[in-house]
């Protein structure tokens, strides 16, 4: 828990010692964020979800398989990336099928919007990347579209994304879709890198 809800947090308060960070937002039961935990070892991993019994879930399997290097902050996706991470501290920001809000009229609710990709750009290293998977056809064009709204022109690089490119296991959620014959769509971006 951060000891101020009301200030940035200092990198060295999410993790003592300096190594790349990844954030899991709305890390849901957590099997994806312990995988890859546990397949990188010389990385820190902060899963971020609002629900209690998921947190407690996930802390409670890293325990037990005796990952140092994953956290799990309980709280809300966007105040965490808008108010609390410290700027260009993040190597790799994920979100894994998040809830799409299909509804018109719930569309405000959708997690990317300006203000989200201003304070995902803000809180990437330089080549830091924001990965984004939906089953959700119509939430990827909206990402698409709000990120070329964003870019004006600069701003984020899309990279290819194919599936041997680095090990990232599946989600939960990845794995209810694909046995329902769901097809993932998926989005790397990049913040490029200085110089
Ligand atoms: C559809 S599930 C996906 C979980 C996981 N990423 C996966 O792919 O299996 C969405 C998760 O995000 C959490 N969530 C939804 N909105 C959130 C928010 N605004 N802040 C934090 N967590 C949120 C939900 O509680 C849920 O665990």
């Amino acid at each position: 828990m951060p000891g101020d809800y009301f200030r940035r947090l200092e990198p060295g308060e999410i993790f003592a010692d300096p190594k790349p960070l990844e954030v899991d937002l709305g890390c849901g039961d957590g099997s994806f964020l312990i995988d890859l935990a546990a397949a990188h070892p010389e990385r820190h991993f902060l899963g971020v979800e609002r629900l209690l019994g998921r947190v407690r879930k996930v802390c409670r399997l890293a325990t037990r398989r005796g990952l140092a290097n994953l956290r799990v902050l309980r709280l809300e996706s966007r105040y965490t990336v808008e108010w609390l991470l410290p700027p260009a501290s993040v190597s790799r920001l994920h979100l894994l099928c998040p809830d799409p809000w299909p509804k018109a009229r719930h569309h405000r609710r959708r997690l990317v919007q300006q203000e989200f990709l201003a304070a995902v750009w803000e809180v990437l290293e330089p080549g830091g990347e924001f990965l984004f998977k939906t089953d959700h056809e119509e939430y990827h064009e909206w990402v698409i579209e709000e990120v070329a709204r964003y870019n004006c022109g600069g701003g984020f690089e899309t990279l290819e994304w194919p599936e041997d490119a680095f090990y990232y296991p599946k989600t939960d959620f990845q794995r209810l879709w694909e046995g329902e014959g769901k097809k993932l769509q998926s989005l790397r971006l990049r913040k490029p890198p200085e110089g």
